[in-house]
């Protein structure tokens, strides 16, 4: 029998820190608030040159040390994200770009803050299928690019910030035992941001589909390119499906609600853990939360939840683990795992981790040589079977140099 075992994690935060006090500056609002209704102190804004992609490659390579691999050992890379850096390529692509994983498949996953927990599900099903030995899973969003500044709404709940885990089969019974992967799309217009190109209609479209629609909710903001939300609805939403796929999860596991060790909740706000707890009947030091460091990073708070409990020593062999998360969609979405046994980092894998990925670099560079030169070569031999207005490529800028890992961050 195969299971899946976390073995790696990692996570990136961008450097610059925003705390309540300077978000009040901008908005109407103020740190009391703040930390009243939410928990938050402060978070992670995502600077120039940090991207989407960048914060992925950054916690992926700090996972793939942890789990003392190379990149060329993943079999599947998903990237759960709902701010990807473009419509396609997926982030996944750029992400197995820059660190080399030649022998893996790459996909971005839609399902917004529930997004890391389903990613989990999905590739530790093929790993016990038999599919794949390694899987990378992350969770990666720059939430600070679609939230409006001046909606003081959802300014002041969200941050930027990547996290990731690699998962690896193996004969050893633990690791990832079942999951709960829910939707309700009817909820669509709840939380939502429009694609920048969906009202862009050159020729005739197709009838436009129920929901969300700007009637549904802010069509300013939504206009605009902004996120829109509905927070009481969301806060109703978060605090009953937190407890009620908490239950679902741990039934399917065999475990009682007593049994579980720690539940990583997706950190959204203190009041919808707590409540969540209280409906558990479970005391506040069993769900986990570090909102206050971070704030609200969609896809990336549980990745990020993980290493963070890892560092502080709230994961031990052989614990009994809940991940839980719920966002836009609506989607939520449970994971019940028996934590496995840490390896030991070594220094020399993580010395050639960082030759390979300067490699991989290397290569990839090479490779887009390689097509420029093919691509004239082509354009002249065939001008008529080669349109001269080729797709623009995509910009330098935005396309993941070998970065290095942040360093670890002291919350
Ligand atoms: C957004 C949220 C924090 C608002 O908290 P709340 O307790 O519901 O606050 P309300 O919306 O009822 O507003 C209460 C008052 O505070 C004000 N207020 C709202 N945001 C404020 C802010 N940032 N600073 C100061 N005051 C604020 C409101 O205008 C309102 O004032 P009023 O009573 O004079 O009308 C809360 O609803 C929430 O967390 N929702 C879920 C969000 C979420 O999880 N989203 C992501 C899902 S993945």
């Amino acid at each position: 029998m195969r299971y899946a075992h976390i073995v790696g994690w990692g996570k990136c935060t961008p450097e610059k820190v925003m705390t309540n006090d300077e978000l009040a500056t901008i908005v109407d609002t103020s740190d009391t608030w703040i930390r009243d209704r939410t928990g938050i102190g402060q978070r992670h804004l995502a600077g120039p040159k940090d991207t989407c992609t960048s914060l992925a490659v950054n916690a992926a390579v700090e996972a793939l040390d942890v789990a003392n691999i190379s990149a060329a050992q993943i079999g599947m890379i998903i990237v759960a994200t709902s701010t990807p850096d473009f419509a396609f390529p997926s982030t996944a692509c750029l992400v197995q770009d820059a660190l080399g994983a030649d022998a893996s498949g790459a996909f971005d996953l839609s399902a917004a803050c529930s997004g890391f927990v389903y990613g989990l599900s999905m590739a530790s099903d093929a790993i016990k299928a038999g599919s794949i030995d390694y899987a990378l899973i992350i969770g990666s969003d720059v939430m600070s690019r679609v939230v409006d500044w001046k909606d003081r709404n959802t300014c002041v709940l969200f941050g930027d910030g990547a996290g990731a885990v690699v998962l690896q089969a193996s004969d050893q019974p633990g690791g990832m035992l079942t999951s709960v992967l829910r939707a309700d799309g009817s909820g669509g217009d709840m939380l939502y941001c429009r694609s920048t190109y969906r009202d862009k209609i050159v020729v005739s479209a197709p009838q436009d589909t129920a929901a969300p629609t700007a009637a549904s909710g802010n069509s300013k903001l939504a206009d605009a390119g902004f996120m829109y939300m509905n927070g009481r609805e969301v806060f109703r939403f978060g605090t009953r499906v937190l407890a009620s796929a908490t239950r679902d999860v741990a039934t399917r596991a065999g475990w009682e609600i007593g049994d579980i060790d720690l539940i990583i909740p997706h950190q959204a706000n203190n009041r919808i853990i707590e409540a969540a707890a209280k409906a558990l009947g479970l005391p506040m030091d069993k769900l986990y939360s570090n909102i206050e460091h971070y704030g609200n990073t969609s896809a990336a708070t549980i990745p990020i939840a993980i290493c963070d409990a890892v560092n502080h020593g709230r994961l031990r062999p052989n614990d009994r683990i809940i991940l839980v998360g719920f966002g836009a969609g609506l989607t939520w979405a449970a994971a019940a795992l028996q934590w496995g046994t840490p390896r030991i980092l070594s220094r020399t894998n993580r010395t050639l981790n960082r030759v390979r990925l300067g490699l991989a670099n290397v290569r990839s560079r090479t490779r887009r040589i390689f097509r420029k030169v093919e691509d004239s070569l082509f354009v002249n031999n065939d001008k008529h079977v080669k349109p001269q207005a080729a797709p623009p490529a995509i910009a330098p800028r935005s396309t993941p140099p070998a970065v290095e890992p942040e360093k670890e961050q002291k919350v």
